[in-house]
């Protein structure tokens, strides 16, 4: 995502050169005595993406923090939310049976099941662990009340598989929870370093917490809308996986008729005769005007307390997801 903001400006460098200095963290952490380790992390490298959470975390510090200068453990916390992040994406593309992410081949068609079941486990362990050296007890609790939060929505999300009759209510709280969470703790984490008080803490935390939300709904509709050149990653997973996303939870909602031509698109994996269904009913603008809405609320909230570069900085990244659908 931050690929379109401006990397030209004072703190467009700033956030690029402390970016670099966070994936530098990161694999010297990941760094391991064995060979046969390095050789699986390696192949990280196709994973890595727009590094939004470290991104926001950063953004957070320096629009809370009175010095210029980032403290390293600023930066051993960024490493520490992507190394979370990428734990994640590689246990999500075997639950999705997904073959390319960003474009390039995934661990586990790559290695295997077993192989990106473990390296899962060596990044969530390696976060952890990277986590400790900063010694600040309040950062270990929240990864470890956000990591629970992470597994419990995929969790809630897998028992709800082909549920036509999910409530808006459960949508809202798996996306909270599986992706919105981690996002807000970025924040979160970000504040606390920069020294910022219980209300700042909070409104940064709650601003990622709707962008994180905004995300997700995003990411489903590209799901449902995009062609997988275009995403880099497969396409219609979430039907064939019998994942209901909003629009079709919200169509079902006031159109709960339509119950068993959902359950058929999702037996048969038709991804266009859902499409149909969607764009017939409104469903796929009302989706769109939730993200705005979400976005809004998250920018108002930031501007109503803070007002610095990088406060406007967050918000411009937060108005990019209204954008490209
Ligand atoms: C992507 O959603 C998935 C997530 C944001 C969370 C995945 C979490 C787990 C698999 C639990 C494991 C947790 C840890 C801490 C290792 P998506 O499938 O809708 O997005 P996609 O389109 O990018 O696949
Ligand atoms: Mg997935």
């Amino acid at each position: 995502m931050n690929t379109m903001l401006d990397m030209t400006n004072e703190i467009g460098i700033w956030l690029s050169a402390e970016l670099d200095e966070v994936s530098s963290v990161m694999s010297g952490h990941l760094q391991n005595k064995h060979p046969e380790v390095n050789s699986v992390c390696s192949k990280l490298a196709a994973y890595k993406g727009k590094m939004l959470r470290p991104s926001l975390l950063l953004l957070s510090w320096r629009a809370t923090a009175d010095c210029a200068v980032v403290p390293k453990n600023v930066v051993t916390a960024a490493a520490v939310v992507e190394l979370i992040h990428l734990a994640t994406l590689v246990h999500d593309d075997i639950l999705d049976e997904a073959d390319i992410r960003r474009g390039a081949q995934t661990i586990n068609s790559l290695c295997g099941n077993e192989a990106a079941v473990i390296l899962g486990d060596y990044l969530l362990s390696s976060a952890f662990h990277l986590c400790s050296t900063i010694k600040h007890v309040e950062l270990n609790i929240l990864l470890g009340e956000v990591t629970n939060t992470l597994c419990a929505g995929e969790l809630v999300q897998l028992s709800h598989r082909n549920d036509v009759d999910l409530s808006l209510d459960s949508y809202f709280q798996i996306i909270n929870d599986k992706t919105a969470s981690l996002i807000a703790a970025s924040c979160e984490m970000g504040s606390l370093l920069g020294g910022g008080d219980g209300g700042i803490v909070s409104v940064l935390r709650n601003f990622g917490g709707s962008v994180g939300k905004a995300f997700q709904i995003r990411d489903d509709l590209l799901d449902l809308l995009a062609q997988k050149i275009d995403i880099g990653k497969p396409a219609g997973r979430d039907l064939e996986k019998g994942k209901l996303t909003l629009p079709v939870i919200a169509m079902l909602a006031k159109n709960p008729d339509l119950k068993p031509a959902v359950l058929r698109a999702i037996s048969n994996h038709d991804r266009d005769a859902l499409r149909k269904l969607l764009l017939d009913n409104g469903s796929i603008s009302s989706a769109l005007h939730e993200i705005k809405k979400l976005v809004d609320g998250a920018v108002a909230g930031v501007r109503g307390e803070i007002s610095n570069d990088s406060s406007e900085q967050l918000c411009n990244l937060a108005a990019q997801l209204k954008q490209g659908i």
